[in-house]
């Protein structure tokens, strides 16, 4: 079958790649020129395991290209996704779909045949019947489907979560939309895993309800981590204690300085403006947006804190170690650590970084911090040391050199990556979140 994925982003460029791999000839359009030439030359535009050898692998087998002529791309195309950016409309939160829009005209205007169009983008409930009538409206003179599917990858293991998926989400009610989509995941079916069709209002929802849930559950632990510490408890053992019931699960329980990201702060927004909308307020999320935006900052002041406050701050240096909003992508949108460095640099204290793949985009999200050619690089001369995102590289430093290099033995660890009594008994003033 003959896929279009129109947007080379993280979610186009994976599908995309993984789609190919599944045996369908698939053309990835995006309007970034520069992104497509980087990919004609085998060059990945993001930090993504495992991403550039499949890219390569089905690239010689003649079945992914990349192109900017969208007309061309769609060419013949049975199904055409749509995984364009939804970011936060400035202003107001609600999500913007002026990119989600531009590509259904684009797609009506240049559609020389029947074609099922699929939204993968997390857009708002009634989105797709406003595609539809985008579509129509741009003089399309052929049957278009169109179909919402919502995507759950994660940055990080995306590839895995693509072809390992806990369920596919499937929304429309459309025979033909069934079939075409049915076809496209037809490997994923043969390998056992959930195909979950509902109506496409319902699948818009599904997305959104997903994240709200998960952000909820991150919130949740982290507000019973500032808990544990006022009543002298141990989050981690709290967190495995509620974890061990599988009502609850122990995923998404492990307390830190806030979710980040393109998705979970911009969704849970959106969500809220949804819900506006219709009149039908959910609380409970309004509240996981603020205590998520407060915990940020608060955790700056928490390295503060470990210095001996703001007064005694004024002046001395902290090594930041991990950027990203998470390990293993190169993804700073959101960050917790843009607000933990903003918080540092804002009492007059020099922040130094180190992060394995963020340093790129983090640059100019946070030109007051010096970047680090390693993690020991940056921590010499430090006053602190804090861990910000649970890389690999940080979870076996070697605590006598961190001693020797920095001006005095502070680690604050903000995703509870070791054990208080090992750096403890390395010599080491430790701070963690939600334990002693
Ligand atoms: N990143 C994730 O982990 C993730 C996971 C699930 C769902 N999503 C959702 O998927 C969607 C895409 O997210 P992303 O992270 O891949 O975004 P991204 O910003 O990485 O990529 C979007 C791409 O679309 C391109 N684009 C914009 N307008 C275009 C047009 N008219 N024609 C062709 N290309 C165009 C941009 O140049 C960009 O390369 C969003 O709605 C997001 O919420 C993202």
């Amino acid at each position: 079958m003959k896929i279009a994925m129109v947007g080379s982003g993280y979610v186009g460029l994976v599908s995309g790649a993984c789609f190919a791999d599944f045996g369908h000839e698939v053309v990835c359009i995006d309007k970034d020129q520069a992104k497509i030439d980087r990919l004609r030359e085998g060059a990945m535009p993001i930090y993504e395991p495992g991403l550039e050898g499949l890219v390569e692998a089905n690239v010689d087998a003649g079945r992914l290209s990349f192109t900017t002529d969208l007309a061309e791309g769609i060419r013949g195309a049975q199904a055409i996704f749509i995984a364009v950016g939804t970011p936060s409309r400035r202003g107001d939160g609600h999500a913007d779909l002026s990119y989600v829009h531009a590509v259904a005209r684009e797609v009506g205007e240049a559609l020389e045949h029947e074609a099922v169009v699929v939204t993968k983008s997390t857009v708002p409930v009634g989105t797709g019947d406003e595609v539809e009538r985008i579509i129509a409206e741009s003089g399309c003179g052929h049957r278009v489907v169109v179909v919402s599917n919502p995507e759950f990858l994660r940055e990080g293991a995306a590839i895995d979560d693509f072809k390992r998926p806990d369920r596919i989400v499937i929304g429309t009610e459309d025979a033909v939309g069934r079939e075409v989509m049915g076809e496209v995941y037809r490997p994923l079916f043969l390998n056992q895993s959930p195909i979950l069709y509902v109506s496409r209002r319902s699948a818009e929802l599904i997305k959104y309800a997903a994240n709200a849930f998960l952000a909820t559950k991150i919130t949740f632990i982290n507000e019973m981590a500032d808990l544990c510490e006022k009543v002298g408890a141990d989050v981690q053992d709290v967190a495995r204690g509620i974890g061990m019931d599988n009502r609850i699960g122990a995923k998404f329980l492990h307390a830190g300085p806030g979710y980040g990201g393109s998705c979970f702060p911009k969704d849970t927004l959106a969500l809220l403006k949804i819900a506006e909308d219709f009149d039908s307020p959910v609380r409970i999320v309004e509240a996981v947006v603020k205590a998520n935006e407060s915990r940020k900052r608060a955790m700056g002041r928490k390295v503060l804190e470990a210095l001996g406050g703001a007064e005694a701050a004024r002046g001395r240096k902290v090594a930041l170690l991990g950027l990203t909003f998470k390990p293993n992508t190169d993804d700073m949108r959101d960050s917790p650590a843009i607000a933990v460095a903003r918080a540092l640099t804002d009492a007059g204290v020099q922040v130094t970084a180190y992060d394995p793949e963020g340093m790129e985009q983090a640059g100019p999200l946070m030109p007051e911090v010096a970047m680090a050619a390693d993690p020991y690089a940056a921590i010499e001369g430090a006053d602190a040391v804090a861990i910000v995102t649970e890389w690999d590289a940080f979870r076996a430093l070697d605590l006598k050199r961190v001693k020797d290099l920095a001006r005095a033995a502070v680690l604050v660890d903000l995703r509870n990556i070791y054990r208080p009594e090992d750096v403890r008994a390395a010599g080491f003033t430790y701070f963690s979140i939600g334990r002693d």
